[in-house]
């Protein structure tokens, strides 16, 4: 009788926020030992930050990467995704599950922490969609959000602090409505938002408590403590912005 191959393990490997020495032992040693890893893009020509950074710590001359395409739109969860979207899930999906029953593990590397806004869940949900049983592995990272904290010196909690996570992608009403009622927040996707959350800031009397923190623990990193001279500016998609109302 022909013995079942067992099925490949897929890792979701969080990869810290782009300083390269923020990347975790455990990533660095589940990356080396994985052939195949994909590259997630969110255009046709363009690639994968999650590898470019990864590189910095591994050797990627003997890697497979599949450079697979999540489009970056914006996700509502309880109602139906954009059709492209779901579409290149699915091929992703497939993809990667062709090598995971080829008995070959697959390592997804991705910004920060794959729990917190990464579409890594939505491939493995794609997969568990494909097949019930999926042989997977989270490797906690570094969030952006820990890292911007700590270059800048501001904590994101503290006693009692009630904090809320926010991808900038809301309305201005439940953003004013958050900043109104949580003691800190964190502002991530921010990039092209400034112009209309500034104002907000300053309505709610909270520029003073913010800081932007662009591209944190990269070469050209950049640190806004006065949020009003973003108004206007191209920032990069890498910026997140901290709100913390009380002092220590
Ligand atoms: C799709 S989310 C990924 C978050 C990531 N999974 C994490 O755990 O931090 C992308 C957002 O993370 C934030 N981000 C990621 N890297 C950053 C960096 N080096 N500096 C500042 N913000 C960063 C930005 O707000 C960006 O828009």
């Amino acid at each position: 009788m022909l013995e079942e191959k067992q099925q490949g393990i897929l890792y979701l490997v969080g990869i810290g926020p782009g300083d390269p020495e923020l990347m975790t032992c455990k990533a660095v040693r589940v990356l080396e030992q994985t052939r195949v890893l994909v590259g997630p893009k969110a255009r046709k020509n363009g690639s994968s930050n999650a590898v470019e950074i990864a590189a910095a710590q591994v050797d990627m001359r003997d890697k497979s990467v599949l450079e697979l395409r999540f489009p970056m739109k914006k996700i509502v969860l309880g109602s139906d995704h954009d059709p492209e979207v779901v579409e290149a899930w699915r091929k992703a999906a497939q993809t990667v599950l062709g090598y995971l029953e080829q008995g070959e593990d697959v390592a997804f590397p991705t910004l920060g922490d794959p729990a917190l806004y990464s579409t890594a869940f939505y491939l493995l949900h794609t997969l568990q969609e494909l097949r019930s049983e999926i042989r997977v592995s989270v490797i906690p990272g570094i969030t952006a959000m820990a890292a911007c904290s700590a270059r800048v010196c501001v904590p994101i909690g503290l006693g009692d602090d009630v904090v809320s996570i926010v991808p900038a992608a809301f309305d201005d009403n439940r953003l004013r409505e958050i900043l109104h009622s949580y003691d800190s927040v964190v502002l991530m996707k921010v990039f092209r938002k400034m112009d209309t959350i500034v104002p907000l800031l300053e309505e709610l009397n909270l520029v003073e408590h913010a800081v932007l923190i662009e591209r944190c623990g990269m070469d050209d990193q950049k640190i806004y403590s006065d949020v009003r001279e973003t108004v206007g500016r191209e920032l990069h998609y890498f910026s997140t912005l901290l709100i913390r109302k009380k002092e220590v």
